[in-house]
């Protein structure tokens, strides 16, 4: 990877489109329906700015915050993506390499390609485990029992699936169960040999490690695909959370709440923490930008809960301004998955590098020496904004 070409988080992700096939470039960048959800988790952080103040000794920014009785290097951690040993074999643990590198949380996705074994193993306090809730309740209740055992910290549970999105992309490039490669989609593959050597040289479709256990012994990675897709998505309810929290001993978060009376329920029912998201635009299309009901939920269980947050972030100014929000910390999924395509370990950490030290720069652009001393006075309130989106 020439690191001399990369200059920010968008030329790592110009660079892993170029890697792999246009289908796997597509599920990844894609969104639903008419993807207008893609531009408004973007739309939702320019539209904010942040006022300088100056006169101020910024020479060491501390970016150090403060979560869950630990503290992290920065205030941003890596959200879960699914599958992605399809994109480059051992992703996972490439991103899991960087946020321990780095000092950063990682959550390993409820669809990994690694397993939470190997995730406890070679970093086990940096690695958090992200659940897919399985229409058989007792995998759910085995896999909580198999993170508590390895002494996961955080238990990050996602609500915003109820049905599978209506990825257009993936439709028209023949990408889904069953499989219809388009003859379109099969002759680009072919046209990109780094990916394809490393596809076919480590046998093809990766394995589903968490879920292997579970299921028929023997199975290869493409029927454990099958069988998980059998097992998902769960229509899942407040009792399945009330069972979770009675199971699960340490922090338990879920993610994507994104109502009020849902943020308050969660309070009520014992959750530590939301992370408000609309997964990356990747499932409701026309949800809000987790940004823009933020200071809302902030409002109502603020105080209770700690409240994070995902979607759309691709600067270190777009966490600050998350922070500035309401935020205690922030999630980007896209941008390292981009960077570990790209570079593979050197690249994840790159893509971690350069949100870390964009916000550095913002926090001495902006007078800020220590993120303890950041928060609301610094967002500009544009009054027609603070009307529209910040309860008075
Ligand atoms: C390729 C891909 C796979 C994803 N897989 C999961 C997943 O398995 N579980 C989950 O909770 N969220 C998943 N997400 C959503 C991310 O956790 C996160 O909410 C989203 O990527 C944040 O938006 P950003 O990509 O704009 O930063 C996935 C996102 C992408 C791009």
């Amino acid at each position: 990877m020439d690191r001399r070409r990369i200059v920010n988080l968008d030329d790592l992700r110009i660079m892993a489109k170029r890697r792999v096939p246009k289908l796997v470039y597509d599920f990844i960048e894609g969104g639903v329906d008419d993807e207008l959800g893609l531009e408004r988790n973007v739309a939702a952080f320019a539209r904010r700015s942040l006022v300088p103040r100056y006169m101020v000794d910024v020479a060491e920014p501390d970016q150090e915050t403060h979560l869950f009785g630990r503290t992290w290097s920065s205030p941003f951690g890596i959200a879960p993506t699914g599958g992605i040993g399809n994109f480059r074999r051992g992703a996972d643990m490439m991103l899991l390499r960087a946020a321990r590198a780095a000092n950063i949380p990682f959550i390993m996705s409820g669809a990994s390609t690694a397993s939470m074994e190997d995730m406890a193993r070679e970093a086990p306090e940096h690695g958090w485990y992200q659940m897919y809730t399985a229409n058989d309740r007792a995998i759910s209740e085995d896999m909580i029992r198999r993170a508590t055992d390895l002494g996961i910290q955080v238990l990050v549970i996602t609500v915003d699936v109820p049905v599978m999105a209506n990825r257009e992309r993936n439709r028209r490039n023949g990408f889904g169960r069953p499989l219809k490669l388009t003859l379109d989609t099969r002759l680009d593959a072919l046209r990109r040999p780094l990916w394809l050597r490393d596809y076919l040289l480590h046998g093809g479709v990766a394995m589903l490690e968490n879920w292997k256990p579970y299921a028929p012994a023997g199975a290869s990675a493409a029927e454990v695909g099958t069988f998980v897709a059998d097992q998902m998505p769960a229509s899942i309810t407040w009792a399945d959370i009330e069972r979770f929290r009675e199971l699960w001993p340490r922090p338990l978060i879920l993610k994507g709440v994104m109502r009020t009376d849902d943020a308050i329920r969660a309070a009520e029912t014992g959750v530590d923490g939301l992370i408000v998201s609309n997964h990356g635009a990747r499932q409701l299309d026309r949800a809000p930008a987790a940004l823009d009901v933020l200071p809302a939920l902030d409002a109502a269980v603020g105080e209770r809960m700690v409240l994070m947050l995902d979607g759309g972030v691709r600067r270190g100014s777009d966490i600050l301004i998350a922070l500035a929000s309401g935020a205690k910390f922030v999630f980007q999924g896209r941008p390292t998955l981009y960077g570990a395509i790209a570079g593979g370990n050197e690249g994840a950490s790159m893509a971690v590098e350069i949100l870390y030290n964009e916000i550095s720069s913002v926090m001495a652009q902006i007078g800020c020496p220590s993120l303890e001393e950041f928060g609301p006075d610094w967002l500009h309130r544009d009054p027609d904004d603070l009307r529209r989106n910040y309860p008075q």
